[in-house]
């Protein structure tokens, strides 16, 4: 509930299952510091249980220099292809997993904002009390920048250059710097 209040006011929010940090991006800039609050009560699924907010500390998620790097694209295209797409869909795929409450949305439509350091928040931590998984331990943060740099820079493609994007391997060794 609360997340969702600070969502629809614009604050970039994202909520760390495991002991409960919720991260406030505070002025939609991704210059802007992330400041986590410590939280009691965990969000059950499609309850809307409110969070206990227990302390307020400040920290920051460093956005890595030139994040969207064609390189660093074409990887994220393709890890969203390999991990995504059951559940959120992309041009020309239909989401094969459904039924879900909150419903995954399709993160690559025309006019989403996907500002970076909130979408690698995400990805990283997942969504407590939803479908979204948190992808930290499987997936390298520089991947999870790839995957943000991706789903920042290609919002509105089309369903023939997503096929083309997300079927060819990145080069190795390389990615976002
Ligand atoms: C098992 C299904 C599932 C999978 C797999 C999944 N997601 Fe999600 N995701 C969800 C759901 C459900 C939500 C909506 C949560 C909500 O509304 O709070 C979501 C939300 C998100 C959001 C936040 C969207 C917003 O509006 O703020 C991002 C970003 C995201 N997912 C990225 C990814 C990426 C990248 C992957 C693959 C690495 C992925 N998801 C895989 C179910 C999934």
């Amino acid at each position: 509930m609360l997340a969702r209040l600070l969502q629809a006011l614009g604050i970039a929010v994202v909520a760390v299952p495991a002991g409960g940090l919720l991260f406030f991006h505070m002025s939609g800039s991704h210059d802007s510091p992330l400041v986590p609050i410590a939280m009691s009560a965990a969000r059950a699924p499609q309850t809307a249980m409110p969070y206990t907010i227990a302390a307020i500390i400040a920290a920051r998620v460093e956005l890595p220099e030139n994040l969207e790097t064609p390189q660093a694209e074409q990887t994220g295209a393709h890890l969203f292809r390999e991990n995504c797409v059951q559940c959120h869909g992309a041009p020309g795929i239909a989401a094969t997993v459904q039924g879900m409450t909150p419903a995954p949305p399709n993160l690559l439509r025309t006019g989403r904002r996907n500002d970076p350091a909130e979408v690698f928040s995400k990805i990283k931590n997942g969504i407590p009390g939803t479908a979204m998984p948190a992808w930290g331990d499987q997936i390298p943060d520089q991947s999870i920048w790839a995957l943000a740099a991706f789903l920042h820079h290609y919002r509105g493609i089309s369903a023939d250059a997503f096929d083309a994007l997300s079927t060819t391997e990145a080069e190795p060794g390389e990615g976002t710097h």
